[in-house]
């Protein structure tokens, strides 16, 4: 549906999901893309200094192109997922070489075969203190701001037909702390743009959720900033925490639903956003579903609810806000 306006559509996987013949099934008949969730980070990729291991996500790409789908890499560079060695390494120039070939070697080896790469991921941290909001993380300290051109530059150099993505989470509502990382990403993209460095998209992760306070013009005239800088958008990651949410199914999937929709219709008209990716297709495989992060637990003990199929690969009101939400966008 997606494909109509123009728009690609998405979901994030692991390969051990490929193991589920009806999940595939369902995969198949609502993506046009898919994207790594963990199986191309550094850390996942090579454990063991010299030792990269690439068979899953050979996989990946591979189910990616034997099914037509896009493929996006996720991601190239995170500072939660670099290997525990190469935090150990304190010589500045081997450090900046191995994170450059793992780069090279990475992008190099599916080069022409990626829609998009994560070149890099989260950044930004506020936390910091630091002026130029950046987070201060094995990256930084090693090499200073300066890994982040490198990081483009070699990205570029070794697959030149890929998106280059920038991807960051935590700027979709209207609190003091997201409107102080929407500044800090603008000021970064602003300035990869201003040195000539090849971003080519902004990936808006759009980790909602529900009892969030969201201003849809102040959002989209954000956006509006983003695009002025001739950066493309993409949805990378949306998907929706129901912590806050009563148990009841019927009234929590209207809610979710409710906070797709009033996100996604100032986001999917601005011209520049080119698709969106959730972060899983269904309820049966989601890290919200695994409860990784305190704030997904919901008080009542429930399974959360964030995808838009369920568990047993049902489309729910989820499903049919996205649809609505594309069905929405005047075709690009
Ligand atoms: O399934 C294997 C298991 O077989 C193995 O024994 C175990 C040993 O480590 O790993 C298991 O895989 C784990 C996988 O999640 C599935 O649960 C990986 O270790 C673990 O690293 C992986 O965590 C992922 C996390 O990023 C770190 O890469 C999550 O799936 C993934 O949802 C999460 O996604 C992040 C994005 O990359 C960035 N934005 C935020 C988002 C949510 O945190």
């Amino acid at each position: 549906m997606a494909a109509i306006r123009g728009l690609f559509y998405g979901a994030a996987i692991a390969t051990r999901h490929l193991n589920d013949p009806a999940f595939v099934a369902a995969l198949l008949q609502e993506c046009g893309m898919i994207v790594s969730e963990w199986e191309a980070q550094w850390a996942a990729l090579e454990p063991v200094r010299g030792k990269p291991d690439y068979t899953a996500l050979d996989r990946l790409v591979e189910f990616a192109a034997s099914n037509g789908l896009l493929f996006r890499g996720h991601s190239g560079i995170w500072y939660k997922r670099v290997p525990d060695w190469f935090g150990a390494i304190n010589d500045r120039a081997e450090a900046e070489r191995l994170m450059l070939e793992h780069v090279q070697a990475k992008f190099s080896r599916y080069r022409g075969r990626v829609q998009s790469w994560d070149v890099l991921n989260e950044a930004v941290d506020l936390r910091s203190g630091r002026p130029d909001g950046l987070r201060r993380e094995v990256l930084l300290d090693k090499f200073g701001p300066g890994y982040i051109d490198l990081l483009f530059h070699a990205a570029r150099a070794a697959d030149p037909q890929a998106l280059l993505c920038y991807n960051d989470y935590g700027v979709e509502y209207d609190t003091p702390w997201h409107a102080g990382r929407r500044e800090a990403i603008l000021a970064l993209l602003r300035g990869c743009r201003s040195r000539g460095v090849p971003v080519d998209v902004f990936g808006i992760q759009a980790h909602l959720r529900i009892g969030a306070r969201f201003n849809a013009d102040i959002w989209a005239r954000w956006l509006d900033e983003v695009a002025g800088l001739g950066i493309k958008l993409m949805i990378t990651e949306i998907d929706v925490t129901d912590a806050a949410a009563p148990g009841d199914i019927a009234e929590r999937d209207r809610q979710v639903a409710a906070e797709y929709e009033r996100f996604l219709a100032p986001t999917l008209k601005n011209p520049a956003l080119i698709g969106m990716l959730a972060w899983g297709l269904s309820d049966r495989y989601s890290w919200i579903v695994r409860g990784t992060e305190p704030y997904h637990k919901r008080p009542d003990g429930l399974p959360p609810r964030p995808l838009p199929l369920d568990a047993d690969l049902k489309r729910k009101p989820a499903w049919q806000a996205m649809a609505d939400a594309v069905i929405a966008v005047p075709k690009r």
